[in-house]
């Protein structure tokens, strides 16, 4: 076993480009109890582009939106509407994790830089993935700011109570046709994660969609990044449609996991996220399905949450419907109970619900 050349204590934060940070930013509030911590803009001397930093438990996220034309910003979100750009890592040495990817093959996209303040600094470096997607390093172990320089500390009087969110499970790409491996190998030899499982056009279609998919992860698995590519199926696959509206690879689904998904899925519905609807009928025949499980049927057959079961235990799991106007990026919610899995025996009666969606929006 060779040792970890790229060690990640986690997540460091997720950052989307989007059209109207300001608004984002309080449905991410509303909707999924986010609260307010870090701010740039106008206010703090960054006259080109706005942040909110938000957080929920150990999950932390950056919605930016460029204040003038022109600029990268406002390329990607032309391109592929609001979606997520940075997939932020927490590592101890940001200057190594640079050149040890890129010397593996890794395009820069950012040169270790160290950024100051009166709290100290941190470095920074970055990386190119899939699409127009990036990994950014942030080495912050001499840093004792809020977020990162640059940023000061926001307050809000509006602060609705979280619903229970704790930290990212795992982050799901969309490559296009023939591009799975091609990742695959990318996060192998240039990241030194290694395959988890796969399930291929076999284990996911129904009637119409199919996709195959491969599960990277880091050596202390706490990163994992399943990579889906679509399959041909008799009409477009989810997948597919994806890349159509996104222009491209990038973040299909962040997961976040809760300790009760009961009570998180019932605090998002009332406050007005949409899940998908899976058919009652799911849970005819669920407890021969997946065995004992400790929940009560009648919830979560109220609440529409799917159950998965593996050799190691079970999981609970639900996904929102898109959350932009176009089809791509949406959130799942897990809770696991051992089960170290993905839900695949799920995946149909998961994407039958899609297809009814896709139907419904003549993309099928
Ligand atoms: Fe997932």
């Amino acid at each position: 076993m060779s040792t970890d050349f790229l060690p990640i204590n986690g997540t460091d934060y997720i950052e989307l480009y989007v059209g109207n940070a300001k608004q984002t930013a309080h449905y991410y509030k509303t909707a999924f109890g986010f609260q307010s911590f870090a701010y740039k803009g106008l206010e703090t001397g960054s006259t080109d582009s706005v942040s909110y930093a938000l957080k929920q438990d150990k999950i932390v996220i950056v919605l930016t939106t460029p204040l003038k034309q022109g600029g990268e910003i406002n390329e990607h979100i032309n391109k592929h509407g609001d979606g997520v750009k940075v997939v932020a890592l927490w590592v101890d040495d940001a200057t190594k994790s640079w050149e040890e990817t890129t010397k593996r093959g890794a395009k820069s996209y950012l040169e270790p830089i160290r950024e100051d303040d009166d709290n100290g600094y941190v470095i920074k470096s970055g990386i190119h993935t899939y699409g127009d997607t990036v990994h950014v390093f942030i080495e912050r172990k001499n840093y004792k700011g809020i977020f990162l320089p640059g940023f000061v500390e926001s307050k809000s009087d509006y602060n609705p109570k979280p619903v229970g969110l704790k930290y990212i499970d795992h982050m799901v790409g969309n490559v296009d046709w023939g591009e799975m491996n091609t990742w695959v190998e990318f996060y192998e030899k240039v990241m030194g994660f290694s395959q988890l499982v796969s399930f291929d056009d076999k284990d996911i279609s129904t009637e119409y969609t199919a996709l195959m998919s491969k599960v990277m992860s880091n050596g202390n698995g706490r990163i994992k990044f399943p990579i889906n590519e679509p399959a041909e199926g008799k009409k477009k696959s989810q997948i597919e449609e994806y890349i159509d509206f996104y222009n491209g690879a990038g973040v299909q689904h962040i997961a976040v996991a809760t300790d009760n998904i009961i009570e998180t899925v019932k605090q998002l519905k009332a406050r007005g996220v949409e899940f998908l609807y899976v058919p009652t009928s799911y849970y005819d025949d669920l407890l021969d399905r997946v065995g004992p499980i400790e929940e009560d049927l009648k919830p979560l057959k109220e609440l529409g949450i799917l159950i998965d079961r593996d050799e190691d235990g079970y999981l609970l799991q639900l996904f929102t419907k898109p959350i932009v106007d176009r089809p791509t990026m949406f959130f799942e919610i897990i809770q696991r109970k051992g089960a170290k899995s993905f839900g695949k025996g799920n995946f149909k009666a998961l994407f039958e619900a899609i297809e009814r969606e896709q139907e419904q929006r003549g993309t099928l």
